[in-house]
């Protein structure tokens, strides 16, 4: 018999900095957010095309204090009516994540409160049930974003079974190299959405990668296929066409996402899908999905982007969850690169 640590409405504060946002949220019940306050450091990383781990490291030893502060101040809480404090343990960037699980750790010790070291694809997962307290087990989890692409099974909270990752890229980070090839920027993901939506998905046809075999994903292959096409354009001395390019791109990753993701929830008989991490804010994604998924008659559940993308405030519901299972991370323990979920 586990003994819960902290009550069924404890207020929960928690930190995420597994990659280049500096977040932390408050959240009561491990339902309310109270408060989800997000730095991201996008700017610092830009003119490197991707997260560079050393600068945002630095950047959340600097920004952490504020953001905490903030995120206490849009609560109305005051550090003394924190409850628990659960702080993201891995994946991620090693540098990073020390800084925020550092930060948690010593704001528990200092408060006397529990602590607990989140899983942070649990957090991405348990973010819906922020925005969705109606959701039915047993459920399919997408986990997209510039870390990880994940596709879960989700049988009870607590117990994650993977049934998919990628074998190289994650679908963010791959949205990221294709942007900075075409001169869109960092992050590209969205810049790659808005250019897409004046494109041709059909015009140009890169590989689908792995598709129909098996539920993991890869990247690099379609990758190569955009700088390819990019320098026969370029050798041509034609004209790219960008958007053509964004959209036919955009268009190989959405469609091998949607199609292992379906084929999991037949595969498992589930009548839900939740989609989460930073990539789930594409609208071509979404309205694949949304799509495919009506009409088998499934639910999408997708909450709103502030808790899609790295945030504190799935962070603390995820801390509620596993303390309210008597499992508290000892201070001690420390952050790690890469985590068994
Ligand atoms: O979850 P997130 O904020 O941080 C990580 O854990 O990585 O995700 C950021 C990633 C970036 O790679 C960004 O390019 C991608 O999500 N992203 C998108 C869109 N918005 C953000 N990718 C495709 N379409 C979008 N609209
Ligand atoms: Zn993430």
């Amino acid at each position: 018999m586990t003994h819960a640590l902290i009550g069924p409405d404890a207020v929960v504060l928690g930190i995420e900095t597994s990659c280049d946002e500096t977040a932390a949220g408050v959240v009561r019940g491990g339902r309310d957010v109270l408060s989800n306050v997000i730095a991201s450091q996008s700017e610092l990383h830009s003119p490197y095309g991707g997260v560079v781990p050393e600068i945002a490291a630095r950047a959340h030893v600097e920004r952490m204090p504020l953001v905490v502060d903030r995120s206490l101040r849009d609560a109305g809480v005051s550090f003394a009516d924190l409850d628990a404090v659960a702080a993201t343990r891995g994946p991620g960037l090693i540098g990073a994540l020390l800084v925020g699980f550092a930060t948690g750790k010593a704001m528990a010790s200092a408060l006397g409160v529990p602590f607990s070291g989140v899983h942070h694809i649990e957090g991405h997962i348990l973010a819906a049930t922020l925005e969705f307290s109606d959701i039915e087990l047993p459920f399919i989890a997408l986990v997209v974003s510039g870390g990880h692409t994940s596709l879960l099974a989700v049988r009870e909270l607590g117990t994650y079974e993977v049934l998919g990752s990628t074998l190289d890229d994650a679908a963010g980070e791959a949205f990221d190299k294709v942007a900075r090839l075409l001169d869109l920027g960092y992050p590209g993901g969205p810049a790659i959405d808005k250019l897409a939506k004046r494109g041709d998905p059909a015009a140009v046809s890169f590989p689908r990668a792995l598709s129909g075999q098996g539920l993991d994903f890869s990247y690099s292959g379609l990758k190569t296929a955009v700088v390819r096409h990019v320098r026969s354009v370029e050798a041509a001395g034609e004209r790219l066409k960008r958007s053509n390019v964004a959209a036919s791109f955009q268009e190989a990753v959405v469609d091998v996402q949607v199609e292992k993701t379906l084929r999991a929830a037949t595969m498992l008989e589930v009548g839900t899908i939740v989609l989460g991490g930073g990539v789930a804010a594409n609208s071509r994604l979404r309205q694949r999905l949304n799509a495919e998924a009506s009409s088998r008659g499934l639910r999408l559940v997708v909450p709103a982007v502030s808790l899609c993308v790295d945030n504190g405030a799935m962070i603390a519901a995820a801390g509620h969850f596993r303390l309210r299972r008597g499992e508290v991370t000892p201070l001690h323990a420390s952050a790690a690169e890469s985590l068994p979920l």
